[in-house]
């Protein structure tokens, strides 16, 4: 019987939770996937209702947000990223104490890290983080579960990061490895290594659960015998377009590609938290393949598409994750 108990905690960032915490977590969706795939019915907050504000678009959060709340017996509002009045007409802390009084818990997603800390400040419920531009803590619990899926173990394990690890996806993964004894490296161009207040913070963790933090320009020497090679977009959503130039000459040589699979184990798993350029199939794609010629970005086609790819997995984990993240912060209902 687990003595950790969340109930009522805010999910902001994994740099609020020990990793006992996290890994009851990552083990309680794994658990309540267990149960949907088996039919089993987990719906004991019946009658709650949760609001999820969304700043920024997104298919795979807010569809886990949907599914997961529904699964478990309540009701969403969806916020869209133009239809309310947060910010604009209504400061944070006014629609913290509106939503507080209707709902029982609050995903946000949107820009700056203090906008979700604030919310939270005045929110009588539970907030949970569904991206900011410094985390993405709901997607942590997703990856850390795949890789425990893939791997039978998450400690001990060699994790590249490679493209922008100083935003919201490098950042997260930092802490999350370093809480839970991966190895983690950010492999790429020194100028998007994460900040060094994270470094330093992430390496007291990494003293902690044994793991450890390294950065790297090398991909030779980064991606040698890693288990998990990670990438996200170069260009996050709210940067302006005018970065993509800067970011393609930068980032192009830590593509994940088939070379660096190549240094990697043979069983190694490719990740990403998606949407990913891999093709020409989207707006951007093509835009970006008129403009600079390139067809593939952060990773090629053929990592992507291939056998060592868990892509769909992690994002079929992100419900099972953020099912977990509301049942372990809400009461259960008490009819
Ligand atoms: N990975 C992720 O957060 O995806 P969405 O932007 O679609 O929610
Ligand atoms: N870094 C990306 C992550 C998307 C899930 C972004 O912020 O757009």
């Amino acid at each position: 019987m687990s003595t950790i108990d969340l109930t009522g905690r805010d999910f902001l960032t994994l740099r609020d939770f020990t990793s006992e915490e996290i890994e009851y977590l990552i083990d309680l969706a794994a658990e309540l996937k267990d149960k949907k795939k088996k039919g089993i019915r987990v719906d004991e907050y019946r009658g709650q209702n949760v609001a999820l504000i969304f700043e920024k678009t997104s298919t795979r959060t807010r569809c886990s947000f949907e599914v997961a709340a529904h699964d478990l017996g309540m009701g969403t509002t969806y916020l869209d990223p133009q239809g309310s009045q947060i910010g604009k007409k209504e400061s944070i802390a006014d629609t913290a104490r509106v939503l507080s009084g209707m709902f029982e818990g609050i995903e946000y997603r949107g820009f700056e890290q203090e906008i979700v800390e604030e919310l939270a400040r005045y929110a009588k419920v539970p907030v949970w983080n569904g991206l900011t531009n410094e985390y993405h803590p709901t997607q942590m619990i997703a990856d850390m579960l795949t890789i425990k899926e893939k791997f039978g173990r998450l400690s001990g394990l060699k994790f590249v990061y490679m493209g922008d690890a100083r935003y919201n996806m490098g950042n997260s993964l930092m802490v999350a490895c370093s809480k839970l004894g991966l190895h983690f490296v950010a492999c790429t161009n020194p100028q998007y290594f994460p900040n060094e207040e994270l470094v330093n913070a992430s390496r007291e963790y990494a003293k902690e659960s044994g793991g450890s933090v390294t950065l790297t320009d090398s991909v030779a020497e980064g991606t040698k015998d890693a288990d998990i090679l990670y990438t996200d977009v170069w260009v996050s959503m709210g940067e302006p377009e005018s970065v993509w130039e800067e970011r393609i000459k930068a980032l192009m040589p830590y593509q994940v590609n088939k070379k660096a699979m190549d240094y990697a184990k043979s069983d190694a798993i490719f990740m990403h938290c998606l949407p990913a350029f891999h093709d020409l199939k989207t707006k951007i794609g093509k835009e970006i393949y008129e403009k600079y010629g390139i067809t593939e970005m952060e990773v090629t086609d053929e990592v992507f598409e291939s056998a060592n790819s868990v892509v769909f997995e992690e994002a079929e984990n992100r419900m099972h994750s953020i099912k977990a993240i509301m049942a372990a912060t809400l009461k259960k209902s008490s009819y």
